[in-house]
């Protein structure tokens, strides 16, 4: 399987939403990278509902929703009902993540988990089996722009090892500070998708940023 490429929404021009869809559309990205920022869980407000509708009614590729939100559970219906191909939830911000995992799958989403840098794998040994995307962050959630956590290559090592062990088919997803820099040992790693916004938007030639990330 190629590895798939995310880019984030967060570093686009915000004042021409739609060019960034049709960019995504005529590129080789796979997903798009949707960052939902609550100001409670991280320290940052970004978007919502009506940004979410702008992206569905241009993009026609998979929406990779990631909500950065307290009380997840609250909104799944409507981010689906807006578009939403997976919904990622952070394990920091669920009481009842096997709860908040079914509320995604009953939605017709596929069901991610993400990890702060600080969380350790093995805090998903029992709930793997019901993970469709594990989505590791590299940075501290909150903002685009920063640099690469380096401990991210022994996380992934571990979850690639659990996901083993269960016979889970768990796709792992790397998010922050990613460039053409740390992409091939984030994939030799076990990485199956990789997110990038400032790499791909802030790029003189996004085109290239995406083959550079995909190993081409
Ligand atoms: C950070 C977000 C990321 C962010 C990545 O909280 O979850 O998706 O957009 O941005 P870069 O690739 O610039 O680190
Ligand atoms: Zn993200």
């Amino acid at each position: 399987m190629s590895i798939i490429v995310s880019p984030s929404l967060l570093a686009a021009d915000f004042g021409n939403i739609k060019g960034a869809c049709e960019f995504i559309n005529t590129s080789a990205a796979d997903w798009f990278h949707i960052d939902v920022m609550d100001g409670v869980f991280v320290p940052n407000i970004s978007f919502g509902f009506p940004i979410m509708e702008a992206v569905k009614k241009h993009c026609t590729k998979p929406l990779d929703v990631h909500l950065m939100i307290v009380n997840p559970d609250q909104y799944i219906a409507e981010f689906r009902a807006k578009g939403a191909d997976i919904i990622t939830v952070h394990y920091e911000a669920c009481t009842h993540l096997h709860r908040t995992l079914q509320l995604i799958k009953e939605s017709g989403a596929k069901a991610g988990v993400a990890l702060n840098p600080h969380t350790p794998i093995n805090v998903l040994e029992s709930i793997i089996n019901d993970i469709d995307v594990l989505l590791i962050m590299s940075v501290n959630p909150g903002f685009g722009g920063q640099k690469f956590i380096t401990d991210t290559y022994r996380k992934i090592h571990e979850a690639h090892n659990l996901i083993l062990a269960r016979k889970a088919t768990t796709l792992i997803e790397i998010d922050g500070g990613v460039t053409n820099q740390n992409a091939a040992q984030l994939i030799a790693s076990g990485a199956k998708a990789l997110v990038a916004g400032s790499y791909v938007f802030n790029n003189a030639n996004p085109n290239e940023a995406i083959a550079l990330l995909k190993g081409k």
